[in-house]
């Protein structure tokens, strides 16, 4: 059996930023004033804004950009292999980049599969994202649906 141990390598850190472990987080870029919540997973590529908030059991897929003063509730999981060919593509190409704007704020348990949150947008708990959201709002479902304009 091979071993191999969660931790903290290849980050680039921005300033007075506080991680409660276990977590998994490699060769991506935290910003100034982060926080991430045990149980959780950022992978390479990705870029987490200035005062971004992750909490716990939250999974962050390879290339996702978030903005500054975004809240990433617990549990949220950013899939970028769509499995657009009918299983797990290996090529990596073939992902999605996720790109959320500032102040986005996903509740609990979402799943984000689609490329773009926009600015000052909220994802309601639970909720499914598979379409870009493009115009400041609530919303929610699965499919997520716009509740309401903000
Ligand atoms: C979506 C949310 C922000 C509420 O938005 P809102 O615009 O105030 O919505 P309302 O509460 O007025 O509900 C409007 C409708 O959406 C439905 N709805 C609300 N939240 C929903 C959700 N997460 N998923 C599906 N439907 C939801 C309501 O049942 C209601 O349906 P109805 O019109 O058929 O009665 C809130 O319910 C939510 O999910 N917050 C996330 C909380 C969270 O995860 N916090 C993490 C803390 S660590």
């Amino acid at each position: 059996m091979k071993i191999v141990e969660s931790g903290i390598r290849a980050v680039n850190q921005g300033e007075n930023i506080r991680v409660v472990t276990p977590v998994n987080i490699y060769e991506c870029t935290l910003g100034d004033d982060v926080f991430v919540g045990p149980f959780v997973e950022i992978q390479k590529g990705c870029v987490i804004g200035n005062r971004s908030k992750i909490q716990s059991h939250t999974f962050i897929c390879e290339n996702v950009t978030l903005g500054d003063d975004c809240f990433i509730g617990h549990g949220v999981t950013f899939a970028n292999d769509l499995f657009k060919t009918g299983s797990p593509d290996s090529c990596a190409e073939n992902w999605i980049n996720i790109v959320l704007g500032n102040a986005v704020t996903v509740g609990s348990g979402a799943t984000i599969l689609t490329t773009e949150i926009c600015s000052g947008a909220v994802i309601g708990a639970g909720s499914v994202v598979t379409k870009p959201v493009l115009v400041k709002g609530i919303y929610a479902g699965n499919p997520a649906k716009l509740l309401r304009l903000l």
